[in-house]
Formats: C-alpha cells, structure tokens, sequence
C-alpha cells in the first residue's frame, strides 16, 4: 500500500483543524443560543464548557490520533485494543450521521448566495426559505455542495485539504473581519451589541435547564469533537507538534470567530427592526438575517459576502468530516482516495435526501446526533484514553512539548472523572428533552423554530 500521507507544514494542520472548527455551528448557532440564553453570562458558561470539557477531550483525539497514524477505527487496533474498534466505528458512523444534513444546510448557504446577488428574498424572506431549503431545489443545492466537498477531498491531504483551507480560513477571518468592521456604522449596531454581550444572571439561571447542555453540546459540536475529525487529521501529523499549543490556538480562534459573528448578526437585525428572540433554528440565518438585507443599502453585495462566509466555514468543515470516512477506506482498500471519495459521497447523498426532502427530517438526524450520538460518542473516547490508554496517553502529550509540559496528569484525571460527569449530566438532560420532557425544548444546532 502506498505511503500515508501528512500534513506538509505544521500550520497546514492547524489551519485544516480551525477550518473544520469553524463552521456553521459558530456563525449561525453561537450568536443565538448566547442571546437567548442570558447573553454575555452564556458566553462565560460555554467558554467553561470549552476550557473543561472541550479542550482535554480534543487533546484526547490529537493523541490517539499522532500516536497511531491511523484512521479513528484502525487507530485502536494499532494501540493493541483490538475489542475498542467499536468506539471508533461510533465516532465515524456518529460524523457520517452528521455530514447527511451538514451537507443540505451547506447547500441552503449557496443557494443564498446566488439569492443575494438576485435580491430574490428581500421581499419575501419566509416564503423563499420555504421554497429552496426542501424539495428537488435543496436535493439540486445538496448535490452541488457535496460536489465541491468531494472534490477536494479527492485531491488528497496535502493538495486537497491544506491547499483549499490555507485559502478559506484566511478569507473567513478576514471577510467576517471586514463584516464587523462595516456592522459599526448600522444604526442599530450599540442595540446589536447590548442584546449579544450584556451578562444576565437571571435569564441564565433561568434557563440552565437548556442553557448548561447547549454550553456543553456547543463546544463539543464546535470543535468538531466525538465526530473522529481530529483523530484522524492529527493522524496525519507528520513531525511531533505541542500539542497543547496546537488545541490551544484552535480553542482560541474558534471561539473569537463566533464572537466576531455575533458582532455582525446583531446589528444588521437591529437595523431591521428585527426582534432575535423570536427567530431561533434554521429561521434564524435564511430568515431573519437574510431579510435584514434587503433592508440595507448595497444588501445584494453584503448578503453575497455574508453568505459567502459562511459557505467557506461550511465547505471547510464538511471536508474534514468526508476526510474521517475517506481516511478509513483508504487506510483499509487498496483503491484510489478520488474512486472512494465519489462512493462515500454516494452514500452521503442518499442519506442526506430525507433531510433535504423535509426539514423536519433535518430536525430529528439533528437532534438525534445532538442530544445522543455527539455526547455518547466522546464520553466513551475521554473513557478510553483516560482510563485506559492512560499513561501511553500522558507520554504522547508529552511529545513534542521539549519535555516542559506538566499539565498531563491533571488531564488525566480530568479525563478520567471531570469530563465524564459532565458529560454524562448532558447525556441525561439531552436524553430527557428527546424522549421524556412534555414539551421538548430542542437545542440542536439546525433544530427550527
Ligand atoms: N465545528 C463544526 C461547526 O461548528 O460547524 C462542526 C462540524 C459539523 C464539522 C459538521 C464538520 C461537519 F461536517
């Protein structure tokens, strides 16, 4: 079989891995759940949920990933835990789950674009939603979207994916940059940044209910966390990086960018008299920030950028989601990486059609990843590496630290105790809002209303 490949530069990983952090789930979801869930207080509670449980479990798969230099099932096996593939094979279906309908979503973000250049929902935003987010138009739109994230794939680790992220993830922070530079000068950018950033202790208390398993099932989701992308892309490291350095940056970047995002969706529906507390789910984006254009000067021109922003955080975390199926394949036949990117894709697309059929279909494959699959799936990983990995795990942190970092075995027993019990009070609260509460408040990320 032909060599592995890697990375060729030590940035290419990271800027592969804050591609894929960066995505929907910062610039659509972020901004809301932080509204109306208590605001700037939200924000100090996912940035805990980040810090506790979402870095030592990203740590997690960065290390089972570089020791083994495997896709997340074989990785397992190379450890000399054969019986733990299982895990593995979760963690891949759980992505492969997720990429159905991140594909039909990402399909909606470049249909919007050509909408904007058209001015096509200025007038009636609701009914053109209705009309392309499901039937043969978002079906056409799904297509189209996985196209691309075929295609790059395709072209391998180091011409594919860290080609095409060196230039999306530039052109995100500085489009969105420039977004938020121009939100300013809105009318009703101060309104804006009250609503997003004023802390309220009450409506967090509130509605912790909610409010503690979104902070959790957002830092998982938005650091790409329980779907095996970061198993396998730091699979392909090449030399030892510090790892707690490269996590750090991601943790870091990611979470600035949904910052940033919220500093542009806030005024531009401020300016519009528009009111975020009523437009929570997929609304929230196509709806009520699209119609917030048609309200502006130059709307055409904002909402092609806009969305074209979003359409790169889309792409470049679909593609490490592909990557994860991709890697095993060709890690496990001896077929050519573009041959079995067309099949998965294949696979993904069929998958991916009850969704883009029904957007109620989009909601349940959303809730059921969100609430269970997500959750289950790094629970059982931090598991594995703390419990059983163990020691191997605190050495291969080591690695590439120069032998300074000390942090190993807090991490540890954060794996071992911190992060389970968090997870598993998560797990129980997401388990009860699906099945067992009498008027379910879903916190997915695509979930409507
Ligand atoms: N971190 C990504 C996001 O916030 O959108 C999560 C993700 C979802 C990555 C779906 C990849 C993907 F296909």
């Amino acid at each position: 079989m032909a060599k592995r490949e890697t990375w060729a530069t030590r940035v290419g990983f990271l800027v592969a891995a804050i591609g894929s952090a960066v995505g929907l789930g910062n610039l659509w979801q972020f901004p809301f759940k932080t509204a109306g869930n208590g605001g700037a207080a939200f924000v100090a509670f996912y940035l805990i949920a980040v810090l506790l449980i979402g870095f030592p479990a990203m740590l997690a798969e960065f290390v089972l990933g570089r020791r083994t230099h495997r896709n997340a099932v074989d990785a397992f096996t190379e450890l000399g835990h054969r019986q733990w593939r299982v895990l593995g094979a979760f963690a891949v279906v759980t992505g492969f789950w997720i990429l159905s309908y991140y594909n039909v979503v990402g399909g909606w973000v470049l249909r919007y674009i050509v909408g904007s250049a058209q001015g096509a929902y200025f007038d009636a935003p609701a009914e053109y939603f209705g009309a392309v987010s499901a039937g043969p138009e978002a079906i056409l739109a799904q297509l189209v979207f996985l196209g691309i994230v075929v295609g790059i794939v395709a072209l391998g680790i180091e011409d594919g994916i860290e080609k095409a992220t060196k230039v999306m993830v530039p052109s995100i922070v500085l489009l969105m940059g420039a977004l938020a530079v121009w939100a300013v000068t809105l009318a009703g950018s101060g309104e804006g940044y009250a609503y997003f950033l004023t802390p309220s202790l009450d409506a967090m208390v509130a509605n912790a209910g909610t409010a503690i398993p979104f902070a959790v099932g957002q830092a998982f989701f938005t650091l790409s966390l329980g779907m095996a992308i970061m198993i396998t892309y730091s699979s392909y490291i090449g030399e030892d990086d510090n790892l707690l350095v490269d996590g750090g940056v991601i943790v870091v970047v990611n979470t600035l960018i949904g910052i940033l995002a919220g500093l542009v969706v806030f005024p531009i529906l401020f300016a519009n008299g528009i009111d975020p507390a009523l437009e929570g789910g997929a609304s929230a984006l196509f709806v009520a920030v699209a119609s917030g254009f048609g309200g502006l000067p130059l709307g055409e021109v904002i909402g092609v950028i806009f969305f074209g922003v979003v359409a790169l955080a889309a792409l470049s975390s679909a593609i490490s989601l592909m990557e994860v199926t991709v890697a095993w394949a060709n890690d496990n036949y001896d077929v050519s990486r573009p041959v079995l990117a067309v099949g998965i894709g294949v696979a993904l697309f069929v998958l991916g059609l009850p969704s883009a059929w029904n957007v109620s279909y989009l909601t349940w494959f959303d809730n059921i990843a969100y609430s269970l699959l997500l959750p289950l799936s790094v629970l059982l990983m931090v598991l594995f590496v703390g419990w059983v990995l163990a020691g191997d795990a605190v050495a291969e942190l080591r690695e590439g630290t120069d032998g300074v970092e000390t942090f190993g075995p807090i991490w540890l027993w954060g794996l071992r105790l911190v992060v389970p019990l968090l997870v598993l009070v998560t797990l129980g609260l997401g388990v009860y809002e699906l099945f067992l509460a009498p008027e379910p408040t879903f916190f997915a990320p695509f979930s409507g209303s």
